[in-house]
């Protein structure tokens, strides 16, 4: 798989969703942030409006739960039709079990790992999980600036992955802009999460392919 654009629509208008989604219909997933006011101090939406994005939407639906016992809620939204299900291993009690369960619930699953998680403990897991999700900013809120500490975790899970074998993918997310996306490339990233920088955009379209643009001559 090559580079691919997740436009967050955290930052997006959320009486519009409808309008907003239609703003990215080149993007590759559309990444959709939940957040329970506990796992991280913010509150956005639970899965009666992922249900409605999912009815309005072809486009693949990546969804983030920044939430506590993703264990209990997790596998809904695959079963919903969710394309990715990612969970935080800060929170998961049993991230194994958890991963098999979103699996068969036909979704890939992926693992979040906030900035200070070290990815290390998660190389025996590769073969349960399809994605990791390095954050690069600390999560519960957009427009937040890139944490460049993250880049070495970033090449270290790229080592990692290639050591696998494994078609994992490497997601970044928080404070992607056309000013970082390149470093995150350059350090092995392949999935990228954009809010700000392309709901802030003029042409939220435009951005998404300056974006993709600007990975992929990283990338190489
Ligand atoms: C933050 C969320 C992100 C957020 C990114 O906790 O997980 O997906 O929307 O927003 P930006 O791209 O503005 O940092
Ligand atoms: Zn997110």
């Amino acid at each position: 798989m090559g580079i691919q654009i997740a436009p967050s629509i955290l930052s997006a208008d959320f009486a519009n969703l409808e309008a907003e989604i239609g703003r990215i219909h080149n993007a590759d997933l559309i990444h959709v942030d939940v957040m329970d006011n506990h796992f991280v101090p913010n509150l956005t939406l639970g899965l009666p409006v992922v249900d409605a994005i999912l009815r309005r939407t072809s486009l693949p639906v990546d969804c983030h739960l920044m939430i506590d016992d993703p264990d209990r809620w997790a596998p809904a939204y695959a079963e919903a039709g969710a394309h990715s299900v990612t969970f935080h291993a800060e929170a998961a009690k049993a991230p194994v079990r958890l991963a098999r369960e979103i699996r068969h619930q036909g979704a890939r699953t992926g693992v979040g790992l906030k900035p200070a998680t070290p990815v290390e403990p998660f190389e025996d897991l590769l073969g349960e999980i399809d994605m990791l999700l390095i954050m690069t900013v600390e999560p519960g809120f957009g427009g937040q600036a890139f944490l460049d500490m993250c880049l070495p975790k970033i090449r270290r899970t790229r080592e990692m992955v290639s050591r696998s074998g494994l078609d994992v993918w490497i997601q970044v997310d928080g404070g992607v802009s056309k000013e970082t996306i390149e470093r995150c490339a350059d350090a092995g990233a392949d999935v990228f999460v954009a809010g700000s920088a392309v709901y802030g955009a003029d042409d939220a379209a435009t951005a998404v392919d300056q974006l993709r643009h600007l990975a992929a001559a990283a990338q190489q």
